[in-house]
């Protein structure tokens, strides 16, 4: 299973990138706009300076909805860097646009995504990566998880080449189910990825384990 990062903070990138787990960064415009990153210039520097810290994709989103808008804004953003992968809405005119990023070998990655039907038809137009919100569809007491199990049974079925990236991961235990369903990808906070490495028993293991080794001195 693939780790991604979803921020735009360079710091936690960083950190992310330190633990030798990550494999690439997901960002949004609200992800962007919570740090501050603010009018074209400074946006595609930003997606510059994401792609110079990680190893692996990272997901840069178009604004426009319309289909002319979004192909000039994938194309620009693709040419910033060969990391770069084209995040597009799940809507009409998006979907046109990832078959043509798609026969340009263009990789994108279609956002908010919120059932099978949209993952199918994402996955038709040639959608490198698939992302499954699944913290906010939990948010509205629907099972999260469930749509990401019946994303993975129609994509085996046919054998789609598309990744299913889960998104909106909030805690531990989504990642971990997660891998257990089979998504190729998780994408969350920093917070959820080091959760991953606490356990109690763990802690008292180890001070008891250095408490004995200062006795033997
Ligand atoms: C996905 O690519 C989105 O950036 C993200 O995972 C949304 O997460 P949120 O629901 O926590 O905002």
């Amino acid at each position: 299973m693939k780790f991604f990062i979803d921020t735009a903070n360079l710091e936690q990138i960083k950190e992310a990138q330190d633990l030798g787990i990550l494999d690439g960064v997901t960002t949004n415009p609200s992800l962007m706009a919570k740090e501050g990153i603010k009018g074209a210039k400074n946006v595609k520097q930003h997606y510059i300076d994401i792609c110079n810290i990680v190893d692996g994709d990272v997901s840069a989103e178009v604004i426009s909805t319309d289909y002319d808008g979004i192909i000039k804004e994938g194309l620009a953003l693709a040419a910033l860097h060969e990391q770069i992968v084209v995040k597009v809405p799940m809507i009409k005119d998006g979907i046109k646009a990832i078959r043509y990023f798609s026969s340009k070998g263009i990789r994108t990655n279609c956002t908010l995504i919120f059932s099978a039907g949209q993952a199918l038809l994402a996955a038709k137009a040639g959608a490198t990566y698939i992302s499954p919100f699944l913290g906010r569809l939990d948010d509205v007491s629907t099972d999260g998880l469930n749509l990401i199990e019946e994303i993975r049974i129609i994509f085996d079925n046919y054998l789609f080449d598309t990744e299913i990236l889960a998104a909106s991961i909030r805690h531990p235990m989504h990642i971990i189910n997660c891998a257990k369903i089979g998504a190729d990808v998780m994408t969350g906070p920093l917070s959820a990825i080091t959760a991953l490495i606490k356990h109690p028993l763990t802690d008292i293991g180890l001070a008891q384990f250095l408490a004995d080794h200062a006795k033997n001195k």
